[in-house]
């Protein structure tokens, strides 16, 4: 006997139908002697009824002693359920099975957690849950979320396919390179001390797959960051990597609003409205402190250099006096804040390098604050009108050096919407998608610890061909060709149109970022060597797709998208890696481990 039906398939229209249905075993009932087993596929669920009357002995029996999650086959008749007995939530509500026989095909032991239950996540701690990931994904939530994912890969090729992309996959047995975050090293037995990397990314390859003539490359590319990890990154993640010829911003840009609009209606049905905004990095961190903005409520900064230049509150002119700004956002309705929370909230700025906090209460009519009498009535007139001050309001100031001061209250603009959420004063409609390019970042940023220019993407951006002349005389003003899409405050994706000329990508490599030249042969001399040979104009970019999935299944941590996603110490708890390894191996390796190994 096979299953004629799965569990999220019966309707009345079959009622008196022979069925057999497979799946586990999701709750048990017993009512007044009469047995009520709900069966579970990757579908849904159906009520089973054993009746005792109706049922060999032994055969009641062991139905009801079956434990939750026991695999079972149950062959009966379908039936409409008594009235007032259905059950709406579920779309086989209005049916049951009369049981006739039942083979037990698995039986399955007490679990360390109940499924059966929406609010598992709330309840059980997470590691408990990674440990039994299996049992964890028979929810129907993380069912969803693997469903979803599934269907926005097969949109995502399908779409790539028909923009005329090809599929090329790329090694994960990769070349050491600084990219960014510190890689994962694969020892080489072969030759004692050489190693493979695994790929930050397929940057390099998709590059060279221009120079290949490919012209239009995308792929679900694996990538490796040993990095510290968070709710929203992963020591391995799936990037939607793409890379084009003959092309410039635009083409990208119209490239993504196309797939992204056919992912919203796949997953979630939406259209959603193209082409997206455009905002500079400055206009993003002036307005909202960050270069991934959540536009989806207010609190902007605003700017108040002007009005505190000559003001007698020294913290204020003083920072203006040293080349600073001023500047000021309104916390709507949290002037209710005490003293031990405007301190937390200042302990949090410190956090961030802010020197202070200073704010104002607007409550009962009146301006509370320590510094309020320093300000002259024009400063306190523009504080009212540029930030709309009402009574409720609490009004939080930062004067220190632009980048810093917008980045100091970014972070508390973000810190005050989490509290006005759970205090109920500011809700989001989950349906709420905005989307957002952000675009002219500066093509280099200075660390002023090691004294020199980084690349603010990577290497390979290209310069904006106006600023090219800057690139010795003032780096600093050089934009880059760079853009990331931005979605309700997370970055999805990012890419540049990139340098394909040799001598402009060396000069970048040694004059600009000064790699000295053995290095750079070392670790780029291929890529320079196969641009001597007619690369094309190319550019790309790529989209996170953990994040992309997260944000289509409304939830803020990856782990929920991913089947076997790590903990934020990077270990997988189900088969408890990474993991000791013998002798033997580590001596074919070349590899003698000095820190002792915990047991
Ligand atoms: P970038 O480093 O910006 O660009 O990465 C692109 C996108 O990948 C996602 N992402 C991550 N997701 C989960 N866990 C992580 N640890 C993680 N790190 C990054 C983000 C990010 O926006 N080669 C370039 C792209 C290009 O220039 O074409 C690159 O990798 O969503
Ligand atoms: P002080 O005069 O140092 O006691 O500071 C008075 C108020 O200004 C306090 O609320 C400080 O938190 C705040 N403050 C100090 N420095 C800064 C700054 N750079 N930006 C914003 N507020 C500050």
């Amino acid at each position: 006997m096979k299953r004629t039906h799965h569990c999220n398939e019966l309707r009345p229209a079959d009622a008196g139908r022979p069925v057999v249905l497979e799946g586990w075993v999701h709750s048990r009932r017993d009512l007044g002697g009469v047995l009520f087993l709900d069966i579970r596929d990757r579908e849904g669920r159906t009520q089973t009824v054993f009746d005792p009357s109706d049922l060999p002995p032994e055969l009641f029996n062991r139905a009801s002693h079956l434990h939750s999650e026991s695999v079972v086959r149950v062959t009966g008749l379908v039936r409409l359920r008594p009235g007032g007995t259905e059950n709406a939530k579920i779309a086989t509500g209005q049916m049951e099975v009369l049981a006739k026989d039942m083979e037990v095909l698995n039986d399955a032991a007490v679990l360390p957690f109940s499924i059966d239950d929406p609010e598992i996540a709330n309840k059980v701690n997470e590691e408990l849950r990674l440990q039994y990931r299996y049992l964890d994904l028979r929810r129907p939530e993380m069912t969803r979320n693997l469903r979803i994912r599934s269907k926005v890969a097969i949109a995502t090729r399908s779409h790539m396919d028909e923009q005329g992309f090809l599929e090329v996959e790329t090694p994960t047995l990769f070349k050491s390179t600084p990219e960014g975050a510190r890689e994962f090293l694969v020892p080489n037995r072969r030759e004692p001390g050489t190693f493979y990397a695994l790929p930050q990314s397929p940057q390099q390859f998709k590059q060279i797959l221009m120079v290949s003539g490919v012209e239009r490359y995308f792929q679900l590319a694996r990538c490796y960051r040993d990095e510290d990890l968070r709710a929203d990154r992963q020591p391995e993640f799936t990037q939607v990597d793409i890379e084009m010829s003959f092309i410039d911003r635009e083409d990208i840009y119209a490239l993504i609003e196309g797939l992204l609009k056919r992912v919203w209606k796949t997953a979630l049905g939406m259209d959603i409205p193209t082409p997206f905004k455009r905002i500079s990095f400055h206009e993003a961190l002036d307005r909202w402190g960050i270069d991934k903005p959540d536009t989806r409520f207010g609190m902007e900064l605003a700017d108040f250099t002007e009005e505190f230049r000559d003001s007698t509150f020294k913290v204020f002119s003083g920072a203006i006096a040293a080349g600073g700004v001023v500047k000021a956002m309104n916390a709507k309705g949290l002037a209710g804040a005490t003293q031990g929370q405007i301190e937390t909230m200042t302990e949090y700025a410190k956090g961030f390098g802010a020197k202070g906090l200073a704010y104002i209460k607007v409550e009962n009519g009146e301006w509370k604050s320590p510094i309020v009498k320093f300000f002259s009535e024009a400063a306190k007139a523009a504080l009212t009108a540029k930030l709309g001050i009402e009574q409720g309001d609490l009004i939080l100031f930062a004067a220190d050096q632009w980048l810093n001061a917008c980045e100091i209250l970014g972070k508390i603009r973000l810190y005050c919407a989490d509290v006005l959420k759970t205090q109920g004063k500011l809700t989001i409609d989950p349906q709420r998608f905005d989307f957002l390019w952000v675009v002219d970042f500066p093509l280099l940023s200075y660390d002023k610890e090691m004294n020199r220019w980084y690349s603010s993407h990577h290497p390979f951006t290209a310069p904006v061909a106006e600023d090219i002349g800057l690139l010795k005389s003032d780096p600093k003003k050089v934009r880059g060709q760079h853009y990331d899409i931005v979605v309700n405050g997370v970055e999805l994706g990012g890419g540049s149109i990139r340098i394909h000329q040799p001598d402009l990508q060396r000069t970048i490599f040694e004059d600009v970022l000064q790699i000295p030249p053995e290095e750079t042969q070392l670790r780029f001399g291929y890529m320079l060597e196969a641009f001597k040979y007619g690369a094309p104009p190319h550019g790309g970019i790529a989209l996170g797709f953990d994040r992309l999935c997260a944000i289509l299944c409304g939830t803020t941590s990856i782990r929920d998208v991913i089947a076997f996603p790590k903990t934020a110490k990077g270990t997988c708890l189900m088969t408890d890696s990474p993991s000791p390894v013998s002798a033997r191996q580590l001596k074919d390796l070349h590899i003698e481990v000095k820190a002792a190994v915990k047991p």
